[in-house]
């Protein structure tokens, strides 16, 4: 009997076409709750991004479940410990769109130095006083990165070119390889790292220890009229606080490609229209959680996952 995959979120079209060369397709990208519910009792495996919250209701549905594929980097949305207690096994793609990733968040570090998001809304209303919108010179910076994982070190040997201080923040010596080939120095706290940027960037996996890590206090350690950017998880900050930091001035500007939480994906009736406070406001760049959303990634994640899943289903 071939086995079972059920796909949860939309990948690349390349990957399910190798999927379905030794394995029977379910896309439940669109199915209502109901229908999902009852497609997953009889999958082998299923494959997730970032949405699907696969906790122990979702795995008590999947009865057949041997293995569940994260076409991504981030394990957040999944509880490893409920699927390891019930035998299923779970693996991710963490190189797959580190590049992307990077790029994206090198184009954000340039968004809020050069103002870009501002002048973009200035000229949109007919306002061409340039004087009111000076930049900064990367070179003339300190950027901070707090991860020097796939992404952060990636991010770090993107900036290396432009003749800017780095700074990082990483728990694991084992990157001291990393430190010399991006000319990154290591901060020995995250205070330091905060107190010395002009760019903070974020480039940690979520879990419970690093919830909030850049809380009210952390981000009044931050430079006056620094900025702050953020592809990696919403919930590293404290959203209540960044507003706060923002409306007095003691940042100068925010690019997000997170919000928490995040929008419902798809199509938006117009009567559920996503509000949010980081909305709307002039010194905040907000992205749908796109950074990694690239067709180049997108395929390699999909076509990795079809080999993985043959592996394991075999
Ligand atoms: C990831 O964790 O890989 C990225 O956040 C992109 C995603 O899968 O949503």
């Amino acid at each position: 009997m071939r086995p079972v995959i059920a796909i949860l979120e939309n990948i690349h079209p390349d990957g399910i076409a190798a999927m379905r060369e030794f394995a029977t397709i379910v896309d439940l990208t669109t199915a209502p709750v109901e229908e999902c519910r009852q497609c997953l009792g009889t999958a082998d495996a299923v494959v997730v991004k970032s949405v699907t919250q696969v906790n122990a209701a979702f795995l008590d549905a999947a009865k057949n479940l041997k293995v569940v594929a994260r076409c991504g980097t981030g394990m957040d949305n999944i509880d490893v410990e409920a699927a390891g207690a019930r035998g299923i096994s779970v693996f991710n793609i963490p190189k797959g769109n580190s590049r992307s990733a990077a790029e994206f968040t090198l184009l954000m570090i340039l968004c809020v130095a050069k103002r870009l998001p501002e002048a973009i809304e200035a000229v949109r209303n007919s306002d061409f006083r340039r004087h009111l919108l000076e930049g900064r010179e990367i070179s003339q910076l300190t950027i901070g990165i707090i991860g020097l994982g796939n992404v952060g070190f990636r991010v770090a040997l993107l900036l290396k070119p432009f003749g800017c201080r780095l700074l990082a923040l990483d728990p694991k010596s084992a990157y001291s390889d990393r430190l010399e080939e991006a000319q990154v120095t290591l901060c020995s706290d995250i205070d330091a790292l905060l107190s010395e940027s002009d760019i903070v960037t974020l480039h940690m996996s979520l879990n419970n220890d690093v919830r909030h890590i850049l809380d009210a206090a952390r981000l009044a350690r931050m430079k006056r009229g620094a900025a702050l950017v953020n592809c990696a998880r919403a919930e590293l900050v404290d959203q209540a606080a960044l507003i706060s930091a923002l409306d007095a001035g003691h940042l100068s500007a925010v690019a997000l490609d997170l919000l928490e939480p995040e929008p419902p994906y798809g199509a938006m009736p117009e009567e559920h229209e996503f509000r949010h406070a980081l909305l709307g406001r002039k010194d905040v760049l907000v992205t749908p959680h796109m950074a990694a959303s690239t067709i180049d990634a997108q395929r390699t994640l999909a076509l990795e996952t079809a080999h993985r899943l043959r592996e394991y289903l075999s």
